[in-house]
Parts: C-alpha cells; structure tokens; sequence
C-alpha cells in the first residue's frame, strides 16, 4: 500500500520524486523517503510522518543533488512507523524502496543472510541485503534480479538504484502494482500513472515476476527467465487537472459534489447507439449462463456489492450473494454448479480480491471485473471488465466510486433482464439532478454533524432493506474519518441487545426512503429516543414529516442508496471537520489496499 517513484533523466530528480509522492500519498503516509545517486554516492533522506516533513528536511528535494533517484511513501506493515523503518532501505552499494510483503522473510533470513547486522525491522531490508550477497558473490544484476523473483514469496513492487552505476534503475514487481513511464530523455517508475502524468501520459505494463531495467533513454522488460518482452507503452487517459483539488479544501468534499457528473457519465458511457443503458453482448452471455453470482470485494465496494446482489435478485431474478473477500478467500461457501464472480474494486488493486480472483480462475470459473481503473490487475485479470468512470478518486474515503459501483450494477443487472420494467436511464438521470439538489445544502449538514454527531463517542445508522445497506456504508464512512465508533444496524434488530447502547444523548440516523417499511422503521425511531437518543432522520420526499431533518427528493426506490448515502457522506465530512480530522488522510489509512 505504499507508494513508489523512480527517476533517471537530466533534471534534479529530488523535486520531480517529492512532486510524484505527493500524488502517492494516498497509498501510505506514516513516513517518506528518498534515495538520490551523486558521484558514487547515494544520499538517503527519511522522515516521519506526512510527506510534508520529508519536503521540509529536504529544502523541497533542493538539498539532494542528483539526477537519478528514488523515493517512497510507506503505510507500515513489519516494524513501527518510525525513520529506521522508513525506506528507501540501503546495504553497501544498493538503495531500494518496496511496496508488498515479503511472505517468507524469516527463512530468506535463516537461509541466506545468517550473518548479517539488519538496521530495521522491515521485510524490505532482507532484499536488499540479498541483492547485495547475489552481487557480491559474483552474479550480474538482472541474474541477481532473477535470482530475488525465484526465491522471493509473497507481493512486491521494487525500485532499485546501484551507487555504482550512474546510468540504471531497475523496476521489479508481482502482485503490488508497478509502472514505468516513458519519457523524451527520462523515464520513470511509480506505483501509478497519477505519480507521474505531470511528465509523461506513455507507460508500461509491467506483470507479475516481470522486471525492468530503466535507462535515460531505454526501457527493456523481462520475464523472470531472462527472455526480453516485447510490449507497447499505453497511454494514460488522465488529466492533471482530474487530480487536483481547485478550489475544493478537501478532495472528499469535490468528489461527493462530482456524483452527478459521474452517474450522468456512465449514462453517456454504457449508452448503445439505440440510446439504450446496456453492456457488451458477451458480459451478458455469461452472466445468462451461471446459476449463481458471488460479488467479491471489500470496504465501500462490499457495500455496493450487497446492493448489487438485490439489483440481481429483484430486477434480473438472478440468485446473487454479496461476499468479504478475506473471508471468502480461506473460508469459501459451497459454491452452486455454474457460478460467475464480480469482482467490485475502485482501486482494482486491492489485494484479499485479487486472492479470491486467483483461486476462482484456478477452479476454471469466469469472472467479471467493476473497476474504476482502467489496466488495473482485477480488470487484466479477468475475464471482462467494466469501468466505473468515475475519475481518479484520491481521498481515502471513498464517494464516487461507490455511488459509480451502484450504478453500473444497475445496468449490468437490468441488462441482463429487466424483469420490474425500470427505465434505467430516466431513473439515472432523475438521480443526477436530485444528487444537485442535495450538493447544495451544505450548511444543514454541517449544522446537523455540529450538533448532533462531532461532541458524542459514537453513533448509530439504522433502516431496513436497502436503507439497511445504506447505513452500512454511512456507517463506514462516519467512522474511517472521524473516528467516532459508529455501528450500520438493520432498525428491527436494534431492540434484540445493541438498544442496550442508546443512552441520552446517542446520536442515531435513521434512513427511510423505502414505503414497505417507512413505518416499522419510525417505530424503531420512537424506541431510541424514549430511550434518550437524538435523532437524524434523512427521509425520501414522499414518505417524509414535518419532523425529518433532511428529505431527499423522491427516485425510484430501488435505486434510493445512489441518493440517501449521499448526506450521510456530507454528516461524515463535516463531523470529522468539527473533530479536527485529517479528513483526506485518516489516520492508520491507505487508499489502495495492496496486502493482504
Ligand atoms: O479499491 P477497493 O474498492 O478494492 O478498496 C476496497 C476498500 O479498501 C475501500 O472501499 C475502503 O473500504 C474505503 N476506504 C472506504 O471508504
């Protein structure tokens, strides 16, 4: 989950590598590093904390002189967040900076490097000190390259520099996600496009057990035997400006307020020329064909999938059941004779999914991939994709994605068979401009988060059906950025222990936009607050009261979540702002969760 950049060209590399990282950050931001070669030597610079100190110790990069280097972001996983473990991590001649796990770490240890004095606690130092026996004994870097993929288990994505060698940089990855970026001069590594679209928008794939060995003006890809691949660059379709906050404060509240753009693109998107929503006629076929759909994914993208498991239900009439892929990778159901896995992933880089993904194409089934990532290794991976187009989203805390993910799931399932007779279209378009509406009541969230929610130590989120499913998701937003404990409860369940919780003063939300159950839901209301607890209620136009805080224009229910999650996103948003959170980068957080 950290995040790594890599330059060799004819500019001072430092201020080029802090400018990728601050786009990296995402991925990890409990220390930085960078390693910059010079004459012979390689100065390493590390700092604790957010990128900024490491800019700060490093006068901007002006400090580190030198055009070749490496940097990095770490999200810790072996040793404490502290500067020893930050890396890059360096043996006598070699730097290098790791995103992934080394699996095997304490044999590599026993086996190979018995003698040697480790100055951290992390898994990366093992490689590094490997490399530096592989070379020492006498192997050429690509053989010791190969000889690292061989014995080396576990996830890895490595930029490597030599300080005896002015002219290379070496990229070497599997199952962590790697590219190198082709520029006139200069080339790159980093961990995305995102770290180094100010320079080039032409990169390499590079695939698992693949390495790459990087020059001013070459880039040459091997497989793990030593046979030279020949691949073509792609080009990014990203924009600088797609990353940049503007006149946002934070990139969370720019990509609540992108919804309608985002749905009114997947519209324009999945159109056909008949103007209908629909999906590529071989994603359908195999999706006709199984008897069962497993959505696989996690966080936010779980949430949408059990909403998309009701999608499949009620409107194709398609058995469907909505799984955490951690849990589903070790503990797998007894899976039906012809089953077809979604695979719901913003990032498509997240790494109990791609296990999952890894086991079900050994069993020989098919899969699909929602991705908001274009190239991602959950899309490459499977056997189709469909993209969420919902342009890079870079707080950690996800929004868009989410209400993309729903929506593409929608389509998927009413294309398969629209059993209800939804328009999809018009209902998607109606959603656009309701979401509008809602983007412009800021200020009654920010009132409702102020008083109700930010002074209390937790919360509650009740609604039935897919209120219920809502909630979760409102749930897991409240509590990733403003750290108030905050449980997602299925209202009827309330009263069978957790009512326990409510006390005077217990803020609880409750969501009602579904008419089969507005009722036993406002009962459940009246239970909490006899019992002292202050209520929210976010209501759909229709079935609302005088005493609903805040009412939602009416859609279709079905569809209601693509709307109801959205104040919840905005009461998280301005709670974790009231509670002085760093909202972007939540504590213990990484965007882009790549280990397991
Ligand atoms: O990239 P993915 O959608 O696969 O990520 C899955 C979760 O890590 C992610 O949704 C996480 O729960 C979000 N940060 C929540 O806002």
């Amino acid at each position: 989950m950290c995040g790594i950049v890599g330059y060799i060209g004819p500019r001072e590399a430092a201020p080029i590598l802090l400018d990728g990282l601050s786009k990296l950050e995402y991925r990890g931001y409990d220390s930085a590093g960078l390693a910059i070669y010079n004459d012979g030597v390689i100065t390493v610079e590390r700092a604790v904390g957010k990128l900024v100190n490491l800019y700060e110790k490093t006068d901007g990069g002006n400090k580190l002189k030198g055009t070749l280097g490496i940097g990095h972001t770490r999200w810790a996983t072996h040793g404490k967040p502290n500067e020893v473990n930050a890396h890059p991590h360096s043996s006598e001649n070699f730097s290098l900076v790791h995103n992934g796990i080394i699996e095997n770490e304490a044999e590599l240890r026993r086996t190979y490097l018995r003698d040697v004095e480790f100055a951290s606690d992390t898994d990366t130092e093992v490689v590094v000190r490997l490399l530096e026996k592989f070379t020492s004994e006498g192997e050429e870097m690509d053989v010791a390259i190969m000889h690292l993929i061989d014995i080396i288990e576990g996830s890895y994505a490595l930029a490597i520099i030599d300080r005896r060698d002015p002219d290379h940089m070496y990229a070497v990855k599997n199952k962590s996600p790697l590219l190198v970026g082709k520029g006139e001069g200069f080339n790159m590594i980093g961990s995305d496009a995102m770290a180094m679209i100010a320079h080039t928008d032409t990169f390499y794939e590079i695939q698992d057990k693949e390495f790459a060995i990087v020059t001013r003006d070459s880039v040459e890809l091997y497989t793990s035997y030593s046979k030279r691949i020949d691949r073509e660059p792609y080009k990014a379709e990203l924009d600088l400006s797609d990353i940049s906050k503007g006149t946002y404060p934070h990139y969370m509240l720019k990509e609540i307020e992108e919804q309608p753009l985002v749905i009114r693109r997947i519209i324009g998107e999945y159109q056909n020329e008949a103007g209908e929503l629909t999906v590529p006629e071989e994603i359908l076929a195999d999706v006709r064909d199984c008897d069962k759909i497993y959505i696989i994914a996690c966080g936010t993208s779980y949430h949408a999938g059990i909403i998309g498991k009701h999608f499949f239900e009620n409107i194709a009439g398609k058995p469907a059941e909505s799984c955490v892929a951690s849990e589903f990778v070790y503990n797998t159901p007894l899976l039906t004779e012809k089953p077809l896995f979604i695979f719901i992933s913003q990032s498509g880089e997240t790494a109990d999914s791609r296990a999952v993904l890894v086991k079900i194409k050994e069993m020989g089934y098919k899969s699909i991939t929602l991705t908001n990532v274009k190239g991602s290794t959950l899309s490459r991976e499977a056997d189709h994709t469909l993209l969420l187009y919902a342009g890079p989203e870079i707080a950690v805390a996800s929004t868009k994605a989410y209400t993309a993910q729903i929506a593409v799931l929608a389509i998927l399932a009413a294309s398969v068979k629209n059993r209800i007779g939804i328009d999809l279209k018009y209902e998607l378009a109606l959603i656009a401009n309701t979401i509008e509406g809602l983007c412009g009541d800021r200020e009654l969230y920010n009132r409702l988060a102020e008083e109700y929610i930010a002074p209390s130590r937790n919360c509650f989120y009740i609604g039935r059906g897919v209120d219920y499913y809502v909630c979760l998701e409102a749930a897991l937003k409240l509590k990733e950025i403003s750290y108030v404990q905050t449980e997602g409860f299925a209202a009827g369940e309330l009263k069978h222990g957790t009512i326990a919780l409510i006390e005077d003063g217990t803020p609880v939300v409750a969501v009602i936009t579904q008419s089969n159950t507005n009722l036993n839901t406002r009962s459940n209301v009246k239970e909490v607050i006899s019992r002292g607890a202050k209520v929210i209620r976010i209501s759909s136009k229709s079935l609302s009261t005088r005493k609903d805080q805040i009412v939602i224009g009416d859609v279709h229910e079905m569809l209601s979540p693509l709307v109801s999650v959205v104040p919840a996103q905005y009461l998280a948003y301005y709670t974790a702002l009231h509670r002085g959170c760093d909202i972007d980068k939540p504590r213990n957080l990484a965007k882009s969760v790549t280990v397991e």
